[in-house]
């Protein structure tokens, strides 16, 4: 077949510092608002994807379970459709794909944005297409508006965009790994799968929250803000401010009807253990998305002593130190 009907890809999971929340259009999975993050090495999906003659639908398998496949079919529609124009066969064909997070799935870790970022590089490379880094975050963000970020290594942001097609939604590098090496240790309080989707949760605060337009009106602040700490490698600046959104972000899921509570125990007990590291001298500062899971931005330095003041916490699991990780990329 041409161009090969096999691919496999690696994307590693991110971390928004502003954080992403609410869709500007919801069928072409638009953000409201840009975002920015670190994408991390220690946490990644390896996806195959064959497409199959003979194939009556396609296929999901992740960790060796079949799953439904409503929301990657999307992606390889989209995948097939590009395929089309240029002629080639995987336009007619429906694919397997499996997968496999190194780290547990659906509990606030962002399985979705790696997944789809590995869905988006394994599925047009299968298909025989050659996509630039753009287009294939436009693909990724299809599956999941955090995937488009994940196409990158380092330090991502994701536009909103303002086109009526989503063509300019898509995310672009800031500064690559090397450029400021920094580590996040992962605090795990959790292992079950989270209560509330992002999808779903953003879509109740969107509809119900009164701080939601509050949230929108001053995201450009933050990116600008963020942007300029990371240009300035102004560590302190990056964390107070990724905390800052990160509660601005739970104060807008709290108050959305009904509530989005992703937090435990020990979610909140890490809060106050970093805050207790910053008194003692070690600058750390926590973000947390859609899960129960609290993040540790450090200095790489730091991450050994954040890790052991991490798993002191009564229900924090494990905790994994994490640096900056790489691009996507294809592995066969
Ligand atoms: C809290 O990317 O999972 O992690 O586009 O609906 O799939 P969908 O949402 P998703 O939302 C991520 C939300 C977040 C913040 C972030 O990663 O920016």
């Amino acid at each position: 077949m041409d161009g090969g009907a096999t691919a496999v890809a690696r994307a590693h999971s991110n971390i928004a510092l502003v954080k992403y929340w609410g869709k500007r259009d919801a069928a072409l999975n638009t953000p409201a608002v840009g975002s920015i993050s670190v994408t991390l090495d220690a946490l990644y999906t390896d996806t195959r994807v064959t497409f199959t003659p003979g194939l009556v639908a396609d296929e999901l398998w992740l960790a060796g379970c079949r799953v439904p496949a409503t929301r990657i079919s999307h992606v390889l529609d989209l995948v097939r459709g590009h395929a089309a124009s240029m002629g080639l066969s995987a336009a007619r064909l429906n694919a397997i794909v499996t997968s496999t997070n190194n780290f547990p799935t659906g509990a606030g870790l962002a399985s979705s944005a790696s997944g789809f970022a590995a869905l988006a590089v394994a599925a047009s490379g299968a298909a025989g297409l050659t996509l630039a880094d753009r287009e294939l975050s436009i693909l990724a963000r299809h599956g999941s508006g955090s995937a488009a970020r994940s196409i990158f290594g380092g330090f991502a942001e994701m536009h909103a965009g303002t086109a009526a097609d989503g063509s300019d939604a898509y995310a672009e590098e800031l500064l690559d790994r090397a450029g400021w090496p920094l580590a996040v240790v992962v605090a795990i309080t959790e292992h079950g799968e989270k209560s509330i989707n992002s999808t779903i949760g953003m879509n109740e605060s969107k509809a119900s929250s009164p701080f939601y337009q509050a949230w929108l009106d001053s995201a450009d602040d933050d990116l600008n803000e963020m942007r300029s700490a990371i240009r300035d490698r102004d560590f302190a600046r990056l964390g107070q401010l990724s905390e800052y959104n990160c509660l601005k972000l739970h104060a807008l899921m709290l108050t959305t009807r009904p509530a989005l509570i992703y937090w435990n125990a020990a979610t909140v007990a890490a809060m106050h253990a970093v805050a207790g590291l910053r008194a003692q001298g070690v600058p750390a500062y926590f973000t947390i998305d859609a899960g129960p899971q609290v993040k540790v931005l450090c200095l790489p330095g730091d991450a050994a002593a954040v890790q052991r003041a991490m798993v002191l916490v009564p229900g924090v699991l494990e905790a994994r130190i994490s640096a900056l990780g790489p691009a996507a990329c294809r592995l066969e």
